[in-house]
Formats: C-alpha cells, sequence, structure tokens
C-alpha cells in the first residue's frame, strides 16, 4: 500500500465535541442563523463559503465555492457570473444544493431547493459596497471561458481601469441568485460516526422535521 493510501485510510478524526439531540424551534431559518453565527464567533476559517451543485443539460454535476453573502425573506443569496458555467447549468436547471462544512465545529449544512436571479437593484446595492479592484474583475473576468494567458486578463484589467477609473458600473452579467429552500439538514458529528443528523422539509407552508440515520 502506498504512504498516500495509507494516510488516507488513517486519517480520520474522531467528532465528539457536541451533539444535537432535539430540535427545539419549527424554523430552520432561526438555526441556520444560530449555527452560521456560532461558525463565526467561533473564528471558523471561511465561515460563509459553501459548496454549490448544479446539473448541466447532460445531466453532469458540477460543484465549486461561492460565498454566502445574505439571507432575504427567508433565501439564500450568493453572487457571481450569470455566464459562468454555473449561471448556464441554472438557466437550463434551476434546482441546485448548498453545502457549509465547518471542521472546528464538526458541523455541516445542506441546502436542497431551486434559484433564482435576485432584483437588479439588490445586486447593484452589493455590487456598488465592493472593493474598486473587484467591480473591475467582475467586468474583466469572463468567468469560466477559455482564457489564452494571463496578459490577456491583465490587458483587459488594464483596458476597464482607463475606462471606469472612478465609478463603475455592475455588469449586467454579474448578480445575485437566491435559493429558496425545500429541504435543510443539520448534522452534527458524533463518536463512531453514529452522527446526529435532523431534516427540515417544506410541506406546502409547513416544515416538518424528522431524524435520519447517519
Ligand atoms: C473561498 C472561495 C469563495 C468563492 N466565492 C465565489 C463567489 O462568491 N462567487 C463566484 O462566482 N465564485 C466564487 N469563487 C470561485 C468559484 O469557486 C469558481 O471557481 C467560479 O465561480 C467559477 O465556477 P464555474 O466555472 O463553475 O461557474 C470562490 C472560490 C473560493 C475558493
Amino acid at each position: 500500500m502506498s504512504d498516500l493510501t495509507q494516510a488516507l485510510r488513517d486519517d480520520h478524526h474522531s467528532f465528539d465535541i457536541a451533539k444535537l439531540d432535539e430540535i427545539k424551534d419549527g424554523n430552520p431559518f432561526t438555526l441556520f442563523e444560530k449555527w452560521m453565527q456560532h461558525a463565526i464567533d467561533s473564528n471558523c476559517l471561511e465561515a460563509n463559503a459553501c459548496i454549490i451543485a448544479t446539473v448541466d443539460a447532460n445531466n453532469q454535476p458540477s460543484s465549486r465555492i461561492v460565498y454566502l453573502k445574505e439571507l432575504i425573506d427567508d433565501q439564500f443569496v450568493f453572487y457571481t457570473n450569470y455566464h459562468s458555467h454555473k449561471g448556464k447549468d441554472i438557466a437550463f436547471n434551476n434546482k441546485i444544493s448548498m453545502q457549509f462544512f465547518w471542521p472546528l465545529l464538526q458541523q455541516q449544512i445542506r441546502i436542497e431547493g431551486s434559484v433564482e436571479k435576485i432584483d437588479e437593484k439588490i445586486s447593484d446595492d452589493y455590487f456598488q459596497s465592493r472593493p474598486w479592484e473587484s467591480k473591475i474583475g467582475a467586468w474583466a473576468s469572463h468567468q469560466s471561458e477559455k482564457l489564452s494567458s494571463r496578459e490577456e486578463l491583465e490587458q483587459r484589467i488594464d483596458e476597464l481601469s482607463k475606462k471606469y477609473p472612478t465609478d463603475v458600473p455592475r455588469p449586467p452579467h454579474w448578480g445575485g441568485y437566491a435559493l429558496t429552500p425545500n429541504k435543510i439538514e443539520f448534522w452534527q458529528g458524533r463518536a463512531s460516526r453514529l452522527h446526529d443528523r435532523f431534516v427540515f422539509e417544506k410541506n406546502g407552508t409547513n416544515w416538518s422535521i424528522f431524524r435520519l440515520n447517519p
């Protein structure tokens, strides 16, 4: 067996710092906010980074990390380029999943649902709150398209910096998506892989709550 295989087989930690005995509040957003705030307060690195999985027209899933930036009206909002790989997938199939993992807290949250582009005004407000360099970058990066060289990108940045020396409008192909969840799972690692899992599932306007086997 190679050293790497040995290391992969050996590298597991005991999850034993907390448990999730019961769900006291029937509102998953309250629990999400509580866990997220705790992750931020506990200095979890990149606490708001989450994995977004999409599916393309050939049913090929793909995933990547984005930042959760807002919770608006019980919707999870992230920002990206609408022409990117993920943007094209979403235009074809707007069902996605979103996943957070906080190793320090031995917790993960899994969310499933469908996304819509958010109101342009909200995207404008958020875009304008970003540093100038990020705004130029949103124009310069033709996200997920082939790039012949780093110089090609840097040349576009130079040109756009001259075009927009101060005020930068939001590119029309850049903005937010809001995920409306129909399922949210809260996972707390436990010893011997006997983890605690609680799922909130939307039934009409209500949420049903159940436990899953680990
Ligand atoms: C920590 C972290 C945060 C990221 N946040 C974002 C984000 O908020 N929006 C975004 O479009 N890409 C973000 N990215 C880059 C994406 O992971 C990805 O490379 C990019 O969106 C292109 O994905 P696509 O080709 O699947 O569309 C982030 C990457 C990392 C590692």
